[in-house]
């Protein structure tokens, strides 16, 4: 059943997709094999980290979970992070037994305030967790000095930014340990998939047995897509590696990367030439160059956020909220924080508009002539 209007989100599947898994599933290994070894190469020459290793796993939450026992955190510990930020990052840190504590974001890149960081910093702090929302990255050089100076690892959110360049450097080529998410609505999609980006061969072995419920199973001999009968077991493990079928998916999309970003940079610039001129809606200050925008974000009165919502749903158009803080829900709402100022501010501004890969004109026109009439009745 074909869905009706315009989702917020639509993965671009085409032809090479639907022939890349019927290859996959008539290989017959379904498991981690050979297209998984394969999904890893094309990420590492996309990313052009010759000097680092890529490890595919089966979802971002997965990497996040994985790159922060990679980094030693642990129960007693504490992993600093915007409020603003997806549920995942917080599952992660409180699936190692540490304990999240939420800092405030910047109201223009709304990304983490590294101020409000600071004062959050406690001899319980190993790790911080900074995100690049959308479209927008944040100051990572000033989060590297900031980790040095406290002696914190840094986890790179970088689900958002896959294709983004910060400085002309590839997001995921510069950070302490990067992640990335190719869930079914990022910008390439394995279906379900996750990756980290590392430095070290050592991080890759230790990467390697975790994301095989701690099995000694080389990768090597995944990769021709067979398993050695006899291994070892030193440490805690998940079940958390990547399938061939999802790996086979996300080589598709990774050979037509370079149409997606180009379509996705292009509807964002088309959406902010228009609706940054509608009186009642912030767009982001960004003009897309080295961007490649997940997804396309408004900021609206608090007051009319959800009534945009409803008019714009009554004529087909989906949209969605980016995100309901943390320290919004029952789980997390007694971690300690900071002041939080922008985030709530922010979180009840936001709206995601629909943002695809290859848009038609005519439906970004729909979009914009939407926002347009809402605002012009709601003066
Ligand atoms: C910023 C961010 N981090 C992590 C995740 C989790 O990724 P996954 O859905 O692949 O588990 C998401 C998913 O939406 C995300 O937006």
């Amino acid at each position: 059943m074909k869905q009706k209007g315009t989702p917020v989100f639509k993965p671009a599947i085409e032809q090479e997709e639907l022939d890349a898994a019927r290859e996959a599933l008539e290989l017959g290994w379904l498991g981690m094999g050979s297209y998984v070894g394969a999904f890893e190469e094309q990420l590492r020459n996309f990313l052009g980290v010759k000097d680092r290793h890529v490890v595919a796993v089966s979802t971002g939450h997965a990497a996040l979970h994985l790159g922060l026992l990679l980094a030693g955190v642990g129960p007693g510990d504490e992993v600093i992070t915007p409020s603003f930020n997806n549920a995942a990052d917080f599952q992660a840190i409180l699936a190692t037994g540490a304990e999240p504590v939420f800092c405030d974001i910047e109201d223009d890149s709304l990304c983490i305030d590294l101020k409000s960081a600071k004062r959050l910093v406690s001899p319980r702090t190993k790790a911080v967790i900074v995100m690049d929302y959308d479209c927008m990255l944040c100051d990572h050089d000033r989060v590297a000095e900031f980790a040095r100076d406290h002696g914190l690892r840094v986890i790179h959110d970088a689900a958002h930014s896959f294709g983004s360049k910060y400085k002309g450097m590839m997001v995921g080529s510069f950070s302490d340990i990067s992640m990335f998410s190719f869930d079914p609505v990022k910008t390439i999609t394995c279906i379900d998939g996750g990756a980290l980006v590392v430095k070290s061969e050592e991080e890759v072995s230790r990467l390697h047995e975790m994301r095989l419920i701690g099995m000694s199973q080389p990768a090597k001999v995944m990769y021709t897509n067979a398993r050695a009968w006899t291994y070892d077991i030193k440490s805690i493990g998940f079940r958390y590696h990547m399938a061939n079928l999802h790996a086979a998916v996300g080589l598709a999309q990774l050979s037509k990367v370079d149409r997606i970003i180009e379509s996705r940079r292009a509807s964002c610039r088309y959406y902010n030439r228009h609706l940054k001129k509608i009186p009642g809606v912030v767009a982001p200050k960004t003009d897309f160059d080295d961007i490649t925008p997940f997804l396309y974000y408004i900021r609206v009165p608090a007051d009319q956020r959800d009534a945009v919502r409803t008019f714009l749903g009554e004529q087909g158009i989906d949209t969605g909220v980016h995100w309901q803080p943390g320290h919004w829900f029952t789980l997390l709402k007694d971690c300690r924080r900071d002041a939080l100022p922008v985030t709530e501010q922010v979180a009840s501004e936001i709206l995601s508009l629909p943002l695809h890969s290859f848009m038609s004109t005519e439906t970004l026109e729909a979009v914009v002539d939407s926002v347009a009439s809402f605002f012009l009745q709601n003066r």
